[in-house]
């Protein structure tokens, strides 16, 4: 086994894209070695600490049509649901109560006035019924700047929006083209939600048809290059009912899919030490351990599923998604047990925001 490079690599800081892809592409030996390196030291700069958001996935209507995601549109196979305002703010007092420290809302992409019209309002409820001690994440996909303004002034501070490939072509493999899925709109929401003054998130799917380690590569110099705050990536599962499906047999193996994603959570903890990174449930979808070793090697967010259990088996992005019969108070007791047995703590009650993000503000 020669670890020399990654030794070299990791002292040097010498983050080219050739090193980023030959780190995200290694197997066996050296592979063990470099995660290792990695989870040994970067809780020593970042903290132990995990932080805990309890997710609501409280509708799956959408009005995009991704070929990679179980509630497209065009999926008329699957069951559609809203949770009303009153089961969400339900949810979210769950998670004040449990001392989870911050809340994600996500749900299909809407962006009509009676949508945001009515997540203004929700946000405000929440904020509310919480004392103003709940840290709030949304994640609803592309929308205006006034809305997302709207929101940011209802009390969102963190927006989530995956980019779901840096590479245009890629982009356009993975969703239709047009108006609706426009890569440049993508990105312009991303600068938006960042000159609000949300910490922004993003991330990407990995394992994609047609994807290649130097793609993955980029993907992560694109998440240093836009300054980003948090990310969110995993393993692609394909989903039965969308087109992707066709291209299954040219997929790597889900096993490689896991293995490329802690290869990349562990190569963008060094390259970017003091984001968020969250252990992405997809992980945990391959491996019934997934999001342990997520934070074992880079990792420092986990979200706990808070969405009322009979509409969690209808927010299949993929199939085989974990934690779907599970009520609330057995996910979280099963984390807080999981995220010790990684050696870590929780900051219970903390909202856990990212550190890069007060250090980009004082950069300004
Ligand atoms: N496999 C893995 N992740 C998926 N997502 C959507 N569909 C899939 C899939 N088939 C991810 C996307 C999206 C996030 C909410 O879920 O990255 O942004
Ligand atoms: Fe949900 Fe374990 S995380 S049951």
């Amino acid at each position: 086994m020669s670890t020399e490079r990654i030794r070299k690599i990791i002292n040097n800081k010498d983050f080219t894209k050739e090193n980023l892809s030959y780190l995200i592409s290694l197997e066996g030996d050296e592979r063990d070695y470099f995660l290792k390196q990695v989870g040994n030291t970067y809780t020593e700069s970042l903290g132990k600490k995990v932080y805990f958001r309890g997710l609501v996935e409280f509708s799956n209507f959408c009005t995009k049509d991704c070929y990679y995601c179980g509630i497209r549109k065009s999926n008329t196979h699957s069951e559609r649901y809203d949770i009303d305002n009153k089961a969400i703010v339900d949810a979210a007092i769950f998670a004040h109560e449990n001392k989870y420290g911050s809340l994600v809302l996500q749900s299909g992409e809407r962006s009509d006035k009676a949508f945001t019209v009515r997540i203004t309002s929700l946000l405000k409820k929440i904020k509310e019924a919480t004392n103003g001690e709940l840290g709030i994440t949304i994640s609803l996909g592309e929308q205006s700047e006034e809305t997302y303004r709207d929101w940011f002034e209802a009390g969102a501070h963190r927006y989530l929006l995956r980019i779901e490939s840096s590479n245009q072509d890629l982009y356009y493999k993975i969703h239709p083209k047009d108006e609706k899925h426009n890569f440049e709109t993508r990105i312009k929401c991303l600068k938006t939600l960042q000159k609000i003054g949300y910490q922004t998130g993003t991330g990407v799917m990995i394992g994609l048809p047609f994807q290649s380690y130097n793609d993955l590569a980029d993907d992560l110099l694109f998440f240093k290059n836009t300054n980003i705050d948090m990310v969110g990536m995993g393993p692609f599962i394909e989903h039965t009912e969308t087109p992707l499906y066709e291209h299954k047999d040219a997929l790597w193996s889900l096993q490689r899919r896991f293995d490329v994603s802690l290869n990349m959570i562990a190569t963008l903890r060094i390259l970017m030490p003091d984001i968020n990174m969250a252990a992405a449930t997809a992980l945990q979808a391959i491996d019934p351990m997934g999001r342990e070793k997520a934070l074992r090697y880079g990792a420092n967010v986990i979200m706990p599923n808070i969405t009322p259990t009979a509409n969690r088996k209808d927010y299949t992005l993929y199939e085989n998604k974990p934690c779907t019969d599970e009520g609330a108070d057995d996910c979280a007791n099963c984390l807080s047990i999981r995220v010790e047995m990684a050696g870590r703590e929780i900051g219970y009650n903390e909202w856990g925001d990212s550190k890069h993000f007060f250090k980009r503000q004082e950069k300004k």
